[in-house]
């Protein structure tokens, strides 16, 4: 069984968190989120390996390299949530629990938001919650990793 370890991926434009668009995704910057995860799951055991990139080739390779020493993934998958099947087969081909997260909640947004091609092989999906969103995340997969 390998280390206990999680996944933090975040997509596109989450590197400008705390400027970008403040009033839909909040004043926490992805720094602030990075160590918020690495705390709550280190409280249950686990630690994390944090990812951000705005190239979906580099998302992807993340999430294969995952494979080897993750027990789970928890992804912000940015606008690529709407348009990439190859992250969404990436996730499928590392067999790993996937939590899905969203700052903003998606289904009140632009229709071009509603579609999630992540949600099809994610364990669990939470938008609208901000920050805490990881936050449940984390102990959702770590509750179910035991
Ligand atoms: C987002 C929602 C996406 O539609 C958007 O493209 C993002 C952030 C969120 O966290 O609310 O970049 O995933």
């Amino acid at each position: 069984m390998t280390e206990r370890r999680l996944l933090l991926v975040n997509g596109p434009n989450l590197n400008l968190l705390g400027t970008r668009q403040p009033e839909i995704y909040g004043a926490t910057t992805l720094a602030q989120i990075e160590q918020m995860v690495v705390d709550v799951a280190g409280g249950l055991g686990f630690s994390v390996r944090a990812v951000q990139s705005n190239h979906e080739g580099v998302l992807i390779d993340a999430i294969h390299a995952a494979r080897d020493d993750c027990r789970g993934i928890v992804i912000n998958p940015g606008a690529f949530t709407h348009t990439s099947v190859a992250i969404a087969d990436a996730l499928s081909a590392v067999e790993l629990p996937v939590a899905e997260v969203h700052l903003s909640n998606v289904h009140r947004r632009e229709p071009f938001r509603h579609h999630s091609y992540v949600s099809a092989v994610a364990e669990m999906v939470i938008a609208g919650a901000g920050p805490l969103g990881y936050e449940y995340a984390v102990r959702y997969l770590a509750g179910g990793l035991g």
